[in-house]
């Protein structure tokens, strides 16, 4: 964060898009200022190229004048219905808006009556340090107005709401999630009575598009320790209501003194792990759902305790409801979610067993392209608080990336192609489509698997007539 005098400020703005849109204002007689991510973002030192700028009047009228002066390389949008206009020029967007007495949503349907002084507007944002305006107009350019002291808040690091937050929230409750969103982007404390009022309106949030609420909650995923967000999901009350699997892994449960570990918070730790490693907003889902199923799969077994068995594919199965549940994309990046989510116990398997070199060749043949992420994965899921134990799975882990990487060298079944297709098989043996054929084709992948038989087509010829020998199968070549 960094404190701006009023003259660093003005030169933060000196730029030629900033002196046409003032002059354009000043032309039309309309006050006009920059507001809130943008404003917020420059004493943050993060680099935005989202504008937005409100002025008092019509927000059209300036757009309009400001595409007309820029030429050529603007791009003017209109949305009468909304009274906002955008204006694309090189690498920015600017929104234009008029001030108004309502809330401020930027994606809201509702038609916007621009009725209001800039105060009014400031009033209606969602948190102080979204409510900081700098004045665009020459004689004031530069000029911080900022009524709620979002500069302490930025400096102390909280998130408050301009108004009474009952108020504030009830505008639109998608400011829920925002307020917890930003909190764990920006690594902020969110101020008492606003984390009060959000567990008070919680039940607010089912008039939001799950859509919308994805939106925010993937911001949180993307987040550097995403898990401080979940935990104020949880705190507040928001997260059984937005992601109803995810809290029923909590707990734990204890029998005859064992007592197996809260699925939740190690849930949190893998994902915190995984963040330090992958911006990958997909794997960051993997490492959400890898344990998804242990609450469905939890058995007490007399002899071993607590199991999970199957945890994985049962896990797997959920992952669509749970997607279209929450309108995440029903696409690949789902069946890629799912893929992790299912394989996500082998490489454990395989590093604490013997690593053999068929384990290995069926991993990779499974995963394809996606072992890298599935190993990083792995990796972040060793949450032991044992260090030799920790260090001995690490070890095994480095002894399978190795074995994988040799593997791969050697056989190429990262994208395994079979040697001899279903339609050579039919042709050399006169077969019509038929499991028989299916089995042919299994039979080679699995011997080239198993390292009976290397990965090329001589030695896969000479074991398919062997084995359609041994069925009785006749070979219609020469
Ligand atoms: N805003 C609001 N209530 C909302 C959404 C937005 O009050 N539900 C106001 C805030 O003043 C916010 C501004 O509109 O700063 C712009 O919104 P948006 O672009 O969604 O967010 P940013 O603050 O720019 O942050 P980010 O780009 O990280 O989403």
């Amino acid at each position: 964060m960094k404190e701006l005098t009023r003259e660093e400020l003005k030169l933060k703005f000196d730029s030629p898009i900033f002196h046409q849109i003032s002059q354009t204002a000043d032309e039309l007689g309309l006050d006009c200022y920059a507001v809130g991510g943008y404003v917020r973002d420059l004493f943050l030192e993060r680099p935005s190229t989202d504008i937005d700028v409100v002025v008092v009047g019509s927000g059209i009228k300036i757009a309009e004048a400001l595409a007309r002066k820029l030429g050529k390389g603007a791009h003017l949008s209109v949305f009468k219905n909304f009274g906002t206009a955008q204006v694309k020029y090189k690498d920015v967007e600017i929104e234009f808006v008029g001030a108004r007495k309502e809330s401020y949503q930027r994606d809201s349907r509702k038609p916007i009556v621009e009725d209001g002084s800039l105060e009014d507007d400031q009033n209606r944002r969602d948190f102080t340090i979204n409510a900081m305006a700098v004045c665009l107009n020459a004689a004031r350019f530069g000029e911080l107005i900022d009524p709620f002291d979002g500069m302490t808040d930025l400096k102390e690091k909280t998130i408050r709401t301009p108004l009474d937050p009952d108020i504030t929230f009830s505008d639109d409750p998608l400011r829920m999630m925002r307020c917890i969103r930003f909190a764990t982007q920006l690594n902020f404390y969110i101020q008492d009575e606003t984390f009060e009022s959000l567990t008070r309106n919680r039940d607010r949030i089912e008039i939001i598009s799950k859509e919308r609420i994805a939106d925010e909650l993937n911001k949180i995923i993307l987040s550097p320790i995403p898990s401080k967000g979940f935990v104020d999901l949880d705190r507040s009350g928001l997260l059984p209501l937005i992601f109803p699997e995810f809290v029923a892994l909590q707990g734990i449960e204890s029998r005859n003194g064992r007592a197996h570990k809260d699925n939740f918070y190690h849930t949190l730790e893998v994902l915190d792990n995984i963040s330090r490693n992958t911006d990958n907003l997909w794997l960051r889902w993997g490492a959400i759902l890898h344990d998804i199923a242990k609450p469905a799969t939890k058995r007490w077994d007399q002899k071993v305790g607590w199991t999970f068995h199957n945890h994985n594919y049962i896990g797997e199965k959920m992952v669509p409801r749970i997607f279209r549940n929450m309108k995440l994309p029903l696409n690949e990046k789902m069946k890629y979610v799912q893929k992790l989510v299912s394989l996500h116990m082998r490489p454990i398997a395989i590093a604490d067993d013997e690593v053999t070199d068929s384990a290995v060749r069926r991993l990779l043949f499974e995963a394809g392209d996606d072992i890298e992420d599935l190993m990083t994965l792995c990796e972040a899921d060793i949450t032991s608080k044992n260090s030799d134990r920790k260090q001995r799975f690490l070890n095994n882990f480095a002894l399978v990336r190795q074995k994988l990487k040799d593997i791969e060298e050697k056989d190429r079944v990262r994208n395994f192609e079979p040697p001899i297709t279903g339609e050579q098989i039919m042709e050399m043996f006169n077969l019509p489509p038929s499991r028989e054929v299916g089995a042919l084709k299994s039979a080679i992948k699995d011997a080239i698997l198993d390292g009976v038989i290397p990965n090329e087509y001589d030695a896969a010829f000479a074991y398919l007539l062997e084995k359609a020998k041994a069925k009785g199968i006749t070979y219609c070549g020469e």
